[in-house]
């Protein structure tokens, strides 16, 4: 990946990875073969970003909806989840990276719940890329519950009601020390956020690709970078203020 160094670099990329069934369906293969590739590639642009100095990755790995989905395709996404928490974790802490699950967690079994604490405690010093993954996820649960911690905070008489502003729902929320995403990625040719990190997307650039998710491979994520560094943010500014600022 060279020759991105210089040019504007996210901070923080939010992922959902959409298409793993599509592609198996192409193949004539069963789903779960897929989602099986969908990990290869996660594992890429894991890589991908780790090596970029990239400060922070959070992928929707599986949405509070997901649960609706046939019992069977549900109990294969777990298996792979738990290989995944087994096999991959060492390799990820060796690379520096720290990863936290986010998401309703208690849904998840007792075995994958104890995984889940495993590779965040194990991985809870590592400095380089944080690696968070939404499980059992939903947006609006997040701020509701951000709302429920504040309410709380308002009758226990810490707050004051009218001291709740954007930065205290912020904090509350489940990446809270964490820069806002500065660039959203949806692969599978949907143009949708099916409810991930809504509050946190106010103003992240959002990229769209057809490519399936197994598809995304390093020179794709190179080409959301190029696109991203190519994107004038102006965060409700006009294109003139953005000249005179970047003059002064
Ligand atoms: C969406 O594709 C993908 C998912 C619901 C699961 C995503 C899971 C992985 C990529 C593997 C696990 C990854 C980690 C990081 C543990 P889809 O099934 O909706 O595809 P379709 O739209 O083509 O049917």
């Amino acid at each position: 990946m060279a020759g991105t160094e210089t040019a504007a670099l996210p901070r923080h990329i939010a992922i959902i990875m959409d298409g793993n069934g599509r592609w198996a369906k192409r193949r004539l293969l069963p789903r779960q073969a897929g989602h099986r590739a969908g990990l290869t590639a996660a594992r890429h642009v894991i890589e991908g970003c780790a090596r970029l100095h990239i400060g922070a990755l959070t992928l929707f790995a599986f949405s509070s909806e997901n649960w609706q989905r046939p019992q069977r395709e549900v109990g294969n996404l777990m298996d792979l989840l738990m290989h995944a928490l087994e096999d991959e974790v060492r390799e990820l802490h060796a690379n520096n990276i720290r990863i936290r699950f986010v998401g309703t967690l208690e849904a998840f079994s007792p075995d994958l719940q104890q995984g889940m604490r495993r590779a965040e405690e194990l991985t809870v010093m590592n400095t380089g890329l944080a690696l968070n993954i939404a499980a059992s996820y939903g947006g609006r649960w997040d701020i509701v519950c951000a709302a429920h911690k504040l309410a709380a905070a308002a009758v226990s008489g810490h707050i004051r009601p009218d001291q709740i502003d954007e930065a205290r729902l912020s904090r509350a929320l489940v990446l809270p020390e964490l820069p806002d995403p500065d660039l959203f990625i949806r692969t599978g040719g949907e143009q949708r956020l099916s409810n991930f990190l809504l509050w946190n997307l106010a103003y992240t650039e959002l990229y769209f690709t057809d490519r399936l998710w197994p598809d995304f491979d390093e020179p794709a994520l190179q080409t959301a970078l190029n696109w991203y560094a190519a994107r004038q943010r102006r965060f409700g500014r006009t294109p003139e203020q953005m000249k005179e600022e970047a003059g002064a």
